[in-house]
């Protein structure tokens, strides 16, 4: 008789429950609709690239697509009434949709429209991603709200001032909502990855999964992919979490914890000899 697992590849743990994924045309919020979905929940896509949006869509079980820009208030009004009246709630939201700009060489060369538009896509839609998910989950008395900082937020990293600027906004977001929205039975965490070879990572940061492969980490044999991150969203979404709010989930390899300067492996190899 085939061997059978403990947790069985049956058990579904979002069975039923309803998540609005902004971001989720592609790279992470993509590879988390598709983990969502295997976990039985109804998953509303909500970004500006239809036609990836919709072809997400149309690989998954129960879902829609709805065009959303993250940084225009009555987008997001919409998307979270559109999700209501297909689906009767929302459990989860998912504040995903992320932007940079190319990296200047000083700040000096920095343009400030561009810092206002990333800004705008990683800081507001969130503020209204979690605005518009709090008021229908406040009645509720349940909810959970994910949003996707990066280790930006917890460090100075050498990206884009605007980049930095908006994942410490993002963490700060996610401690005081947590705060406020903990006396309804509302969860609201972050999840921070490090580098994951995204079109983003690539246009705005030169990586692709070569790079990310060859990037400093203080794990050696692994290195960060979209699942991964999905991974981490699933389990803050799911009732494994059950008592963890206000925090921030690093996938990062130990990269924050150690001081490359410092450490006596930093930019070896393992086997790799002084
Ligand atoms: N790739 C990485 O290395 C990395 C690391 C840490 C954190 N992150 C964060 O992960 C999140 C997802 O990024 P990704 O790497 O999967 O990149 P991606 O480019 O693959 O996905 C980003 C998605 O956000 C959407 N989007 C952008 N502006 C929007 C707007 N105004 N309204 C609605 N949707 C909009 C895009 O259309 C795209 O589908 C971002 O918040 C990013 O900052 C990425």
């Amino acid at each position: 008789m085939a061997h059978v697992s403990a947790v069985s590849a049956a058990v579904k743990r979002l069975e039923g429950k309803v998540a609005i994924i902004t971001g989720g045309a592609s790279g992470i919020g993509a590879a988390t609709a598709r983990l969502f979905s295997e976990h039985g929940a109804h998953v509303v896509i909500a970004d500006i690239q239809d036609d990836l949006g919709l072809s997400v869509c149309n690989e998954l079980k129960s879902a829609v697509y709805v065009h959303c820009d993250v940084t225009k208030e009555e987008d997001v009004e919409k998307c979270v009434n559109v999700t209501v009246s297909k689906y009767g709630k929302l459990d989860i939201m998912l504040n995903n949709a992320g932007t940079c700009h190319e990296l200047k060489d000083s700040i000096v060369d920095n343009i400030t429209s561009e810092f206002e538009r990333v800004i705008s896509v990683n800081v507001v839609g969130p503020f209204l991603g979690t605005k518009h998910a709090a008021r229908v989950m406040i009645p509720a008395k349940r909810g959970c709200i994910i949003n996707t900082s990066s280790i930006a937020g917890c460090r100075g990293t050498g990206s884009p001032h605007a980049y930095v600027v908006s994942k410490h906004g993002l963490e700060g977001l996610t401690k005081n909502t947590a705060v406020e929205l903990g006396q309804f039975g509302i969860r609201v965490n972050c999840v921070s990855p490090y580098l994951v070879a995204t079109p983003m990572l690539k246009k705005y940061f030169n990586l692709d999964e070569e790079g990310v492969r060859e990037a400093y980490s203080n794990l050696k044999g692994s290195y960060l992919v979209p699942n991964d991150v999905a991974e981490a969203a699933l389990f803050l979404a799911g009732d494994e979490s059950n008592y963890v709010s206000g925090h921030s989930l690093l996938l990062d390899g130990g990269y924050t914890i150690t001081n490359a300067g410092f450490s006596p492996n930093a930019g070896f190899s393992p086997g790799q000899s002084e």
